[in-house]
């Protein structure tokens, strides 16, 4: 049976300007998305938007227009944003669409007529920012522990789902399941939090004070509390009760990647919901830290948000997924800053891949015409270059089965600098002056060439569209996007007399 690969990212609030952050978790998904191709899987990658609740409800009555013309004025911002950064999103899933409402709503029946939802009235603190109840042991200094902004004591009647019943399952499945929280240190905050009591989910909201959600269908006062409703996407959008032969096999394969400030709701709310529903829980939930701009916190008021369409337009598209992913460990936090972009950009991209791919195709000119030589037998300084490029396939293989993109690239890098080397060591520049050289000359470009092969292939799900060239500037004619991993990985494939191209250099350096 076909692998798949179930990849998905937060859906976002529709009223959020796109930050790094937003990106950040999209180009994740996209990388991932793409190497699963790559190897093989039948992929099913998922983003798209949060657009219920009070803000939206709230910005759309200032704007004086309805909160769905609002939503879908505000939702082409993402959607644009994704196109720029290259993102093979397979769907994209908007809250307010009918497959998702209706989703929701047999999701309630069903819970509802299994007991698992019932309706008590309730008193508690209310913040209305973040649209959450908290008792009062959870306030900070009497505020919201989350946001900090004053509560409200609130009193009335909602539906609850009986989340404390799972709470013993839930320790144990964390328990018994070491990658469905990571990384490590998320899994151990999980199962910190899961030491005191769980309490059961308010699920709804009074219509009379929010009415901007999914309308609950038992009782006509309440609408959907917005994380139920937005949980429900991963599974709305992917089939589940429409399709159900095309949902099972990817959810047993879901990934999900979140914040790590969205934990609590995607590994404690979301898998007992799930048990409830009788499914199981995704098989991975990564939450990747957060990005502070020049070691400060991204705020608003603060005016340091990094603006995705900026970067894009002073840097490129490449340029900038490379860097976000480069820079930092994906479960830890990173800082970032112009500086810093600009120094990854000039040494990783512009010296190190760019100058081996200018100088390859150079001398490939030069030296044959710009056409790929035949090689003759291999020496040990080929055969160690073969071996580097076989093993960093499978090192980079590794790696993205740990979500390790940082990893994935040093290992991709160290076949750049050995690449490098080898001509640097081989030296066809002197071998190209000697006439009973000309078989060594062409066993070395050789090399070199299939050497970027490899490169290519295991940069297209990082930077797809420099690859892509790379990938036409050696001569390939089939499109890398078609390209699997297994037939792909012998060394030895390129075919000579394939006729390679110059190309401006794919990343100009860039002056401070
Ligand atoms: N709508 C919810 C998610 C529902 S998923 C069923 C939501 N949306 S959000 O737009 O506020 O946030 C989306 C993501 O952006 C979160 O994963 C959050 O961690 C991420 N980030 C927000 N600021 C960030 C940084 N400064 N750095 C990295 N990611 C950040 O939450």
């Amino acid at each position: 049976m076909e692998n798949t690969f179930y990849v998905t990212t937060p859906i976002y609030y529709v009223n959020d300007i796109p930050h790094i952050g937003h990106a950040y978790t999209t180009i994740a998904a996209d990388v991932l998305a793409r190497y699963h191709r790559l190897t093989g899987s039948k992929v099913f990658f998922l983003t798209g938007i949060d657009e219920h609740g009070q803000k939206v409800q709230e910005a759309a009555r200032e704007r004086n227009i309805s909160p769905q013309e609002h939503c879908d004025e505000m939702v082409v911002r993402f959607q644009d944003l994704w196109k720029k950064f290259n993102i093979s999103n397979d769907a994209f899933i908007r809250t307010t669409e009918e497959r998702h409402k209706t989703v929701v709503q047999e999701i309630l029946i069903y819970l509802y007529k299994k007991g698992e939802i019932y309706k008590t009235s309730y008193e508690g603190w209310y913040c209305v920012p973040d649209e959450r109840f908290w008792t009062e042991k959870d306030l900070v200094e009497g505020c919201c522990p989350e946001c900090g902004r004053t509560v409200q004591q609130i009193k009335e009647s909602n539906y609850f789902f009986r989340m404390s019943n799972y709470q013993k399952w839930l320790i144990d499945y964390i328990e018994k399941h070491e990658s469905f929280v990571l990384p490590q240190t998320r899994r151990n905050e999980i199962l910190g939090f899961l030491r005191q009591p769980l309490e059961d989910l308010c699920i709804s909201r009074p219509r009379k004070r929010l009415s901007w959600g999914i309308p609950i269908p038992f009782d006509s006062d309440y609408v959907t509390y917005v994380w139920f409703d937005a949980l429900i996407n991963y599974v709305s959008a992917s089939g589940y009760l429409k399709d159900n032969d095309r949902f099972f096999p990817f959810w047993k394969n879901a990934v999900h990647l979140i914040g790590k400030d969205i934990l609590t709701t995607h590994c404690v709310y979301w898998p007992t919901m799930l048990k409830a529903m009788g499914l199981e829980p995704p098989r991975m939930v990564f939450a990747h830290g957060w990005w502070t701009i020049e070691g400060k916190k991204m705020s608003k008021s603060l005016h340091n948000t990094v603006e995705p369409n900026m970067l894009i337009e002073n840097y490129g598209t490449d340029p900038i997924r490379f860097f976000l992913l480069r820079e930092g460990t994906f479960g830890l936090d990173s800082d970032f800053s112009h500086k810093a972009l600009i120094h990854r950009v000039n040494s990783s991209l512009a010296n190190d891949l760019g100058n081996l791919l200018n100088r390859s195709l150079a001398m490939t000119i030069k030296y044959f015409k710009g056409r790929i030589p035949k090689h003759s037998s291999f020496e040990a300084i080929d055969e160690s270059l073969h071996e580097k490029a076989v093993q960093v396939v499978k090192k980079v293989d590794t790696h993205m089965g740990e979500v390790a993109f940082q990893k994935s690239l040093d290992s991709i890098w160290e076949l750049i600098a050995m690449t490098n080397k080898y001509i640097d060591e081989s030296a066809p520049w002197f071998l190209a002056k000697d006439t009973n050289k000309q078989k060594r000359l062409a066993t070395v470009i050789y090399s070199v060439l299939e050497s970027l092969r490899f490169i290519s292939i295991l940069l297209f799900p990082f930077i797809p569209s420099s690859a892509e060239k790379m990938w036409g500037a050696l001569g390939m004619k089939e499109s890398i996007d078609q390209q699997r991993l297994d037939n792909i990985k012998k060394w030895g494939m390129l075919k000579e007399g394939t006729v390679v191209t110059k190309i401006p250099p794919l990343f100009p350096r860039i002056e401070n």
